[in-house]
């Protein structure tokens, strides 16, 4: 059977790159927005009109009436969390029955954010800054087969021994701080299944019939840099966030993969503990902090920031196979006498790559660029960006070695410069 090919977004950075907005602008030429990794960490905003929607699980898609909406195989999910999403999503007037979730996708049980937090407590002064969600203990629960998944949500009996199961275990290492009761438990996880279940459908045959009728855009969360393999481990999420996780995420193979679009934000941003090259703790940092409202959708913690690090960035394009980029908030850099691109990283003096992250000794080697003065949240057309924009760009396209396909200068859909 001949399949249309699936193409990716990805974000390049440590996460809130700005993939919302522009799944949300590609998804347009789409039939099906799916997703492939990661749960409720993420928070994926989308600005339309007046509009503005903060998104955890269900697609960037979402605003786009005619497209379907896919959660798959490699996500863990909280159920509670989906149904509140899913009504909230509903009021405002969307038809969520466009919203299907595979059967392989893997549940977030309360015990996982419990575990979560110890998990992080007992890190004791160095921890990893997660979001507190039980992303990492639901991961853990999957690859250590305990977990439950969407599909195992019809079958009481599985869920019933598989909770029983998990809740005893984690008695006997961790006590009984914070967990529920069995009884309790199961009653409440079944009774949300009947509301989820409509929803659960065969993941695998799903998407590739989806490929086989139509376009399917899919959807990163996350950002390379958080790749529990190859990001900066240990400072990651518990999941393959690079485009590589899109293939075990959804139950496709590499053939099935066309484009790979990286989101690229003009700085850089992180969110909890790790190292962060390019981190300004300094005035200007502050600044890129207010002007680009760098608060974390999910958590409201602030978010460290940054000059773009085109060494992290090159590091990710070959993680992913990047044949294109989007780059988002060139607008925030409006106003900065001199604009820092990381362009090399030094350990004692000698020139490193990106494993060197964290090491003593490291250092970067930063290029200054001329800033602009004015605002551009008005311009349409990258032609007409003020000169000084305009080369930065240049050299950030260029430091890419991939082709820049649209760049956002404001958070709202219309606000882009082609
Ligand atoms: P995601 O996780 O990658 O989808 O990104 P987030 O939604 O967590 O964070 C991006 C933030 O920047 C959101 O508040 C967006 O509304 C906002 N945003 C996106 N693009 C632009 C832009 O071009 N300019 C400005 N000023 N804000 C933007
Ligand atoms: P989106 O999709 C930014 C970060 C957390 C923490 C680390 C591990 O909106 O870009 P976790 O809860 O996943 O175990 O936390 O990963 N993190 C994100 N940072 N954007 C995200 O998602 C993130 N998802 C996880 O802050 O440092
Ligand atoms: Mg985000």
């Amino acid at each position: 059977m001949s399949s249309n090919k699936a193409d990716i977004i990805v974000g390049i950075q440590w996460g809130d790159e700005g993939k919302g907005r522009i799944v949300d602008l590609y998804a347009e030429r789409y039939d099906v927005v799916a997703r492939f990794g990661g749960g409720d960490n993420a928070g994926h905003t989308i600005n339309v009109g007046e509009q503005k929607l903060a998104l955890r699980i269900v697609p960037s898609g979402v605003l786009q009436p005619h497209v379907e909406l896919f959660i798959g195989g490699g996500t863990v999910i909280g159920l509670d969390g989906l149904i509140a999403e899913l009504d909230k999503l509903s009021q405002l007037g969307v038809d969520i029955a466009r919203v299907r979730i595979s059967d392989r996708a893997h549940v977030v049980l309360p015990y996982h954010p419990a575990a979560d937090r110890a998990d992080e407590t007992a890190r004791g002064d160095n921890p990893i800054g997660t979001t507190g969600r039980g992303i990492g203990p639901a991961y853990v629960d999957k690859v250590g087969r305990h977990g439950i998944t969407f599909g195992d949500l019809s079958r009481a009996d599985i869920v019933a021994q598989r909770i029983a199961f998990n809740l005893e275990r984690r008695r006997s290492s961790q006590g009984d701080a914070g967990l529920p009761s069995e009884r309790e438990l199961i009653e409440s996880t079944l009774a949300s299944a009947q509301r989820i279940l409509p929803h659960v459908i065969d993941g695998v045959t799903y998407i590739h019939d989806a490929m086989a009728r139509g376009r399917v855009l899919i959807e990163g969360a996350q950002g390379s840099l958080l790749d529990v393999g190859y990001g900066t481990y240990p400072y990651v999420t518990s999941s393959h966030t690079i485009a590589g996780g899109a293939c075990t995420g959804l139950g496709i193979g590499p053939t099935a993969i066309g484009s790979v679009i990286g989101v690229v934000k003009a700085y850089c941003t992180r969110v909890g503990a790790g190292p962060f090259p390019s981190e300004l703790q300094d005035e200007t940092g502050e600044r890129l902090r207010r002007q680009g409202g760098e608060f974390g959708t999910v958590t409201g913690r602030p978010r460290r920031c940054g000059w773009f690090d085109a060494v992290a960035a090159r590091y990710a394009v070959a993680l992913n196979g990047l044949t294109g980029a989007a780059v988002t908030k060139l607008d925030v850099l409006s106003g900065l006498e001199r604009i820092g691109i990381v362009t090399g990283y030094r350990l004692n003096g000698a020139a490193v790559g990106f494993g060197a992250i964290g090491q003593s000794g490291f250092e970067v080697e930063i290029e200054e660029m001329d800033g602009w003065a004015q605002a551009i949240d008005g311009v349409r057309r990258i032609a007409d960006l003020p000169p000084a924009a305009g080369a930065y760009l240049e050299r950030l396209e260029s430091l890419l070695g991939v082709p820049v396909e649209t760049v956002s200068v404001g958070p709202e859909r219309s606000q882009l410069a082609r």
